[in-house]
């Protein structure tokens, strides 16, 4: 079990247009060092920052080519490091160690995120299931405080973060309403359980959500597009609302923009929170190398088993919008960044 083992993967040969540079290559896939477990993967889902990162654009985590791309695994544990070995055997959901490494049969992941799935759970919907629900967890309620009745304005509402925010919002007892790129996406929105749909991408939707809260606007928003949307976001955010900055698919560099300003937000009187769910054993060493505040890895057992009382007790289900085979891989990638995908793009591997 201390050995490398060949997997199959896709490689990122370069940096750039996911169709073009990845590669369906047999790769070496190192032993699992401390805190670290190697998974048989069966299952993974796809993220946009997997394009950010294939394209070169995600300076969080600048990857040198040729690397193996994807940032979550759902698997059985082969081996593991020292301090994971109560986790060999059992099959979880988990983040690649530096959030790469996923596009492959077997995978390093980090021990600290690595969360049990039960047998009731399929490999797609555990799959489907880490960001958008536990993201949606840490965003809505630890960040954003969301309490019942409140009113919740999620963008992107049929991707995959945002789907799993508009699940989790009506589960929370929020009024949802959903902003999305088309009108397809707009009745999925509805479909989903979205109080109110509207496409942002047609005429005023400022003007739409402020009717739709008579003119108070929203107590929270959560907002993982960026750019302007962000920047129409807080016209419609209510007196002690929680903008939630969750993500920047409208275009990462922005991460590092100087496109906001403080007068709407101090004039406002709502709260600017930034988002960002990693789990980690230990958040004061990251804090202090990293200069991140992330949760305790303790605080996703907490969420991971609420998350899966609501699943299992049919009060949110995942959203996989489409199963992908491993061959379609790339074009699937394409069809996620040309805004053309609900949910979850699930890929199934045979590990
Ligand atoms: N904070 C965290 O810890 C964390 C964790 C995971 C992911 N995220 C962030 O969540 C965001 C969404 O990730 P995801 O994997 O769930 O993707 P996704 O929502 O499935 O896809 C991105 C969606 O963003 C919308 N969008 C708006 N402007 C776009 C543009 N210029 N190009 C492409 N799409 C655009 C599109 O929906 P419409 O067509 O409906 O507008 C698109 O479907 C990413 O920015 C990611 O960084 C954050």
């Amino acid at each position: 079990m201390n050995q490398p083992i060949s997997a199959d993967a896709w490689v990122a040969t370069s940096l750039g247009d996911p169709v073009k540079v990845l590669e369906r290559q047999t790769v070496e896939v190192r032993p699992p060092g401390p805190n670290e477990i190697r998974v048989a993967v069966q299952a993974f889902c796809l993220n946009f920052n997997d394009i950010d990162i294939i394209r070169g654009r995600y300076t969080t985590l600048p990857l040198e080519p040729p690397f193996v791309p994807g940032m979550e695994s759902v698997g059985v544990v082969e081996s593991a490091g020292l301090g994971a070995e109560h986790l060999v055997g059992r099959r979880i959901v988990g983040i690649p160690v530096m959030a790469f490494g996923g596009y492959a049969s077997y995978a390093i992941v980090d021990a600290a995120t690595a969360l049990e799935l039960p047998d009731w759970i399929s490999n797609t919907d555990g799959a489907a299931l880490h960001y958008p629900f536990h993201l949606g967890w840490f965003a809505l309620r630890e960040r954003g405080r969301l309490q019942p009745g409140e009113t919740l304005l999620v963008h992107a509402a049929a991707g995959g973060t945002g789907s799993g925010a508009l699940v989790l919002g009506k589960a929370l007892g929020a009024r949802v309403i959903a902003t999305a790129g088309s009108d397809e996406k707009v009745a999925f929105c509805k479909e989903l359980g979205a109080d109110h749909a509207i496409n942002y991408r047609n005429g005023d939707w400022v003007d739409e959500v402020m009717d739709l809260t008579y003119g108070r606007g929203v107590d929270v928003a959560f907002d993982a597009v960026g750019g302007d949307v962000t920047v129409q976001t807080f016209k419609c955010m209510g007196f002690n609302g929680r903008h939630l900055m969750v993500g920047f698919a409208e275009d990462i560099t922005l991460e590092d923009g100087d496109y906001l300003t403080p007068r709407p937000i101090a004039y406002g009187n709502f709260d600017l929170c930034g988002v960002c769910l990693v789990y980690v054993t230990d958040p004061v060493a990251i804090r202090r190398t990293l200069g991140f505040n992330w949760p305790a890895r303790s605080a996703g057992l907490d969420a991971h088993a609420q998350i899966l009382e609501l699943i299992r007790t049919g009060k949110i289900r995942t959203v996989v919008g489409a199963e992908v085979g491993w061959e379609d891989l790339p074009e699937a990638l394409q069809r996620m960044e040309s805004r053309l995908t609900t949910g979850r793009l699930v890929v199934t591997a045979g590990a």
